[in-house]
């Protein structure tokens, strides 16, 4: 459940009209709703309330800091993949020992840097990086905690390039060769500690059944852990629950909660879960100004002012976002292409959609944009990034400017000796 709604035929972010918003900061812009975003939290965090657990926000999927500082208020863990997502966290006010540092490529700058801010541990995906957190502690005099991060081979049956949990993906390590890595860092890596198994199988997933598969995996390497006796605190069940974007019907945190709790009762561990589209999905819009109507040979074009670069999920994914008029006037339908002025054909945002005819200058608000809208914006076609807006109540607060034209240049330099303003 979100709260953008209609009033009196006005599109509303809780209780500030888009239109108002859009009159202040320009188009683009990315609308959050605070309401939302605790909402969803929430659901996370009372669903598993009877069981020690962590809910780590995924930084990823929207990494705005007041986005950040509104789970770190609360007492939110985060789920980082770079140093700049550590830094982000950090500026949020996040509490250093509740982060989880997932993803293959971690860096050895990247590890110092979490090392030093003593995170609560390392999600590891390789037998070299293991070694790397090694020699990295044992550099800094300091003990690194880690998880090996199991790619228990499951489909979670979603977007091919979402799918993590499959032996052919680059994530993870399968349980077997996990299970020699565990027992090889115990033996003959003295400056790391094992303390949690990880699994993360995919985005989007709209089952429960997956997850639990999967879960019985880990299981079964958690029992052999314990059994060469390994102190595993933290089962890590990363993130993945889907949302409703169009008709998908996933299921509510407090089901999927139900399923877990049962399938992990009496495993005396801290549950760890990585939401991340789950909380920020539904809580964000892209609003849009309508540039122009075209009518092609074959199809009917309305043409936005925001692109491919400010959302990216319809070009790489095909993903579906509804889109929603920001004043809803009644007027009679189309069947068009809803597309940015970008020079690809892949730039679109909704194609052969049936929407209420747009006029050149109506305002149109791309739903469902909270995840994995603005963290994957770029300036390809030099499109300075969209503001980003955080309503709250009856107030709403700029919280990122819209990009200039001089942003676009920043930390570039024109070759000195030659000709140049
Ligand atoms: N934990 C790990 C280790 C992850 O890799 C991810 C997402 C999450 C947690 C959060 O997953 P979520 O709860 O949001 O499903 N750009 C794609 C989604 C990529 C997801 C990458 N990993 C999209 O727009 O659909």
């Amino acid at each position: 459940m979100h709260f953008f709604t209609y009033k009196n035929k006005n599109l509303f972010a809780e209780g500030v009209s888009i239109e108002k918003i859009a009159k202040k900061t320009g188009t683009p812009v990315y609308v959050y709703s605070h309401k939302t975003l605790m909402r969803h939290y929430a659901a996370f965090t009372s669903a598993f309330k009877t069981v020690p657990h962590l809910i780590c926000y995924s930084v990823k999927a929207n990494s705005n800091i007041a986005v950040l500082q509104t789970f770190a208020q609360e007492g939110g863990g985060f789920d980082i993949v770079s140093a700049g997502e550590l830094y982000r966290a950090l500026k949020a006010g996040a509490d250093a020992r509740k982060i989880v540092f997932s993803g293959v490529g971690k860096t050895t700058d990247e590890i110092e840097y979490a090392l030093k801010n003593k995170i609560l541990m390392f999600s590891v995906e390789s037998p070299q990086e293991l070694r790397a957190l090694d020699a990295t502690a044992k550099r800094l005099k300091k003990k690194a905690a880690f998880a090996i991060r199991v790619n228990p081979d499951v489909d979670p049956q979603t977007h091919p390039y979402i799918s993590t949990g499959l032996k052919k993906n680059k994530f993870g390590i399968e349980p077997v060769a996990a299970m020699k890595e565990y027992v090889y860092a115990k033996n003959n890596l003295k400056n790391i500690v094992p303390v949690g198994i990880d699994c993360h199988i995919g985005s989007q997933l709209t089952k429960i059944e997956p997850f639990i598969d999967a879960l019985a995996k880990t299981k079964k390497l958690l029992s052999s852990l314990r059994g060469q006796g390994l102190d595993i605190k933290y089962l890590d069940m990363g993130g993945g629950l889907g949302i409703t974007y169009d008709t998908e019907e996933p299921p509510h945190p407090s089901r999927y909660a139900e399923a877990v709790i049962e399938a992990t009762k009496g495993l005396g561990v801290t549950l760890i879960f990585e939401p991340g589209r789950a909380i920020a999905g539904n809580a964000g819009i892209l609003v849009t100004r309508v540039v122009y109507m075209k009518q092609g040979a074959e199809k009917n074009f309305v043409i936005v002012d925001a692109a491919m670069n400010d959302l990216a999920r319809p070009s790489l994914y095909g993903s579906y976002h509804a889109i929603r008029p920001v004043k809803d006037i009644g007027a009679s339908e189309i069947t068009a292409d809803v597309v940015g002025g970008i020079c690809e054909s892949g730039d679109f945002l909704a194609k052969d959609r049936i929407i209420p005819k747009p006029k050149p200058g109506d305002l149109m608000a791309v739903m469902s944009a909270g995840a994995y809208g603005f963290s994957m914006s770029s300036n390809y076609n030099s499109r300075p990034r969209a503001a980003e807006v955080m309503a709250d109540g009856n107030r709403f607060h700029v919280i990122r400017e819209r990009e200039k034209l001089s942003d676009l240049v920043r930390g570039e330099k024109l070759i000195k000796g030659r000709k140049g303003k």
